[in-house]
Order: structure tokens, then sequence, then C-alpha cells
């Protein structure tokens, strides 16, 4: 063998070793993939069990087990508005085990009430999938002395220094929304923090708080029951599940408009294959006419097929994020 030979067959030998030790390197994860996924996954929901966000991410995570054939656990991780969980998740292992719900407040709002946030909504994870949109009601106890938003309005000015406003701490969406709320009325009132707006519809209903800005999720049933009043919904269109309940233009105050939602996100990094099952798993679930049913009766709406994607969840996040920073920084800072 000439030396021309020897290097062509050293050179042969090295791109063929490296060649396997790359395949081997990536067999492995190619495998994971398709495997995906082979044992339970996590998705943690950053309120209290019960609450607008839990129920939603429930209702969707039990359909979604029969498409991925494997357990769905929620662990409900509270603190810090949303933003305790969320930092965790950002810092969990990407292999698609552990997910978060998050939603408006957690992804969007607490970008500008936290300056020293852990995590960056985009920056730390990849959007997987919007589950529904859940409109925002103007809430009180049942005896709160109001019949309608107008007298309400005058009721909170007049009184501000003597009322509870309850919220699922700084970041949540029923903060960042009553603090909107509270900015247009210029009142200040006296914010009660729960772990999320589970208890503090409890707390509501119980008349320990005077008011509460929910999603329409969580104040369905206890309005139909009577139990809490609502004064309106401040979406354009009025709510089929409470059509009784005007908008904030019908009731005297346009200029209140917020929608919250409740979306899937995984800890960036996720491989691409995982989010693409994660997401078909949710979509599948939104079809579901069981599934819908029980969202449209809570008054959720149902994200339509080209909202669904990781790319349509970008967007909104995106443009959430734009939206509610000049709204909340001049409040908060
Ligand atoms: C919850 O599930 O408790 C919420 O989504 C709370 C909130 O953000 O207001």
């Amino acid at each position: 063998m000439n030396r021309g030979d020897l290097i062509v067959r050293r050179f042969g030998l090295l791109f063929f070793g490296s060649a396997l030790s790359f395949l081997a390197s990536i067999l492995p994860t190619v495998t994971a993939h398709a495997e995906y996924p082979d044992r339970p996954i996590k998705i943690v929901v950053p309120f209290a069990a019960d609450g607008p966000t839990d129920v939603v991410t429930r209702i969707v995570a039990a359909r979604m087990e029969q498409t991925l054939k494997q357990k769905i656990q929620i662990e409900n991780v509270t603190g810090a508005g949303g933003t305790t969980a969320a930092t965790l998740v950002a810092r969990a292992f990407p292999d698609g085990y552990t997910l978060i719900a998050g939603h408006m407040g957690t992804h969007a709002a607490a970008v500008p009430l936290y300056p020293k946030l852990a995590y960056h909504p985009l920056k730390n994870f990849e959007p997987v999938g919007l589950l529904a949109g859940t409109p925002i009601l103007i809430l009180a106890r049942k005896d709160f002395p109001a019949a309608n938003l107008k007298e309400f309005i005058s009721y909170v000015k007049a009184n501000t220094d003597r009322l509870n406003v309850a919220h699922a701490g700084v970041g949540s969406v029923s903060y960042s929304s009553c603090e909107l709320l509270n900015s247009l009325l210029k009142i200040r009132p006296t914010g009660v923090p729960y772990p999320g707006t589970g208890p503090a519809m409890s707390a509501l209903i119980e008349g320990q708080v005077d008011y509460m800005c929910d999603q329409i999720v969580n104040a369905v049933p206890p309005i139909k029951s009577g139990a809490i009043k609502a004064y309106s919904i401040a979406t354009p269109e009025r709510s089929a599940s409470l059509p009784d309940v005007p908008t904030v233009k019908e009731a005297g105050l346009p200029e209140f408009q917020a929608q919250a939602w409740n979306a899937i996100f995984a800890p960036k990094h996720t491989p691409a294959p995982i989010v693409a099952k994660l997401n078909a798993a949710i979509s599948e679930a939104l079809d579901d006419e069981a599934v819908r049913k029980r969202l449209l009766d809570l008054g959720s709406i149902i994200p339509k097929t080209p909202d669904r994607t990781p790319t349509a969840l970008t967007a909104l996040v995106t443009s959430e994020i734009a939206k509610w920073t000049p709204v909340l920084k001049p409040i908060t800072n």
C-alpha cells in the first residue's frame, strides 16, 4: 500500500468512526421522540385547584391522555401570581415530561410587573398550544350595594378606602385586570391575595371580600346560582353562557376590555417532534364534542384551528406582552 492509499484508508476509517459515533449520539434522541411519551407527563398549574386555569387544564388534559396513551398528572404549584411555578418549569429538563399551563398573567402581564422576573415567556419556553380564551367579568359579593355597573362605579369611587379586592397574586389575571379597572376608575382599594381565584371566589361568595375581576370559567356557576353578582363582561360581545350579563360597553365602561387565555408551554429546547405531538393532542381534545361542551358551558372561547399552532401562540404571547406592558408599568412603578 502506498502512502496515498494509507492516507485515504485512515481518513475513511476516521470518517466512518465519526459517522458511527454521531449516529450513536442521535439515535437515543430520535428513538426517544418516536416513543414519546413512554411515562406519565406532568402539567404544572401555577394556581390553586378548582380555579379557572386548573379547570380548563384538567378538562383538556383528560382528553389528551387518550391521544398520547399516557397519564397526565396535574400538579398545583402556587405562589407569586403564578411566577413561582413558571420559574420552576422554565428550569425543568426539556424532555416533554414537565409542562406548564401558563396564561395571560404568567406569560404576559408578569413581564412588566416583575422587573427581575427569572424567566422570559418566550426566551425560556417553547409555546405548545392555546387551550382556551377566558373573558373577564367584574364581580362582587352578592349583597354588594350596587344594582348595575354605573352604581358599582359610583359606590367604589365613594368608598375606595373601605373596599377589598380579591386577586390571585401580583402577575395573575385577576390582579392585572382589576389593576386596569381600578386605574380607569382612579381608585386604590386594598388588594387581598389568594393562591388562586378558586379560593378567592370562595372568599367572595362568603362575603369576606368586596369585588374581583375573574375569568368566566370560575364565575359561571356562582353567578347562575346567585352566590355572587356580575356587573359586566369585558369583551365586545355577551357570552352565550351568561346571556343576561351586559358587556362593558352596554353597561357604560367601554374602555375596560380584558380577555385572558390559558395555554400549554414546555421548557425551552424541548424537541420539536415532542412539541408537535403535544400540540396535536391539544387540538384533538379541542375538537372533541364532550370537551367542547364543557368548555363552552363555562363560557370559554375555543381557539379555531389556525390559532392552535405553536406559531400562533408565540404571536399571541408577543402581542399580549406588548399590550399589557404600557398598561401595567405606569400603575406599578
Ligand atoms: C387561577 O386559576 O386561579 C387563575 O388563573 C388566577 C388568575 O390568574 O387570576
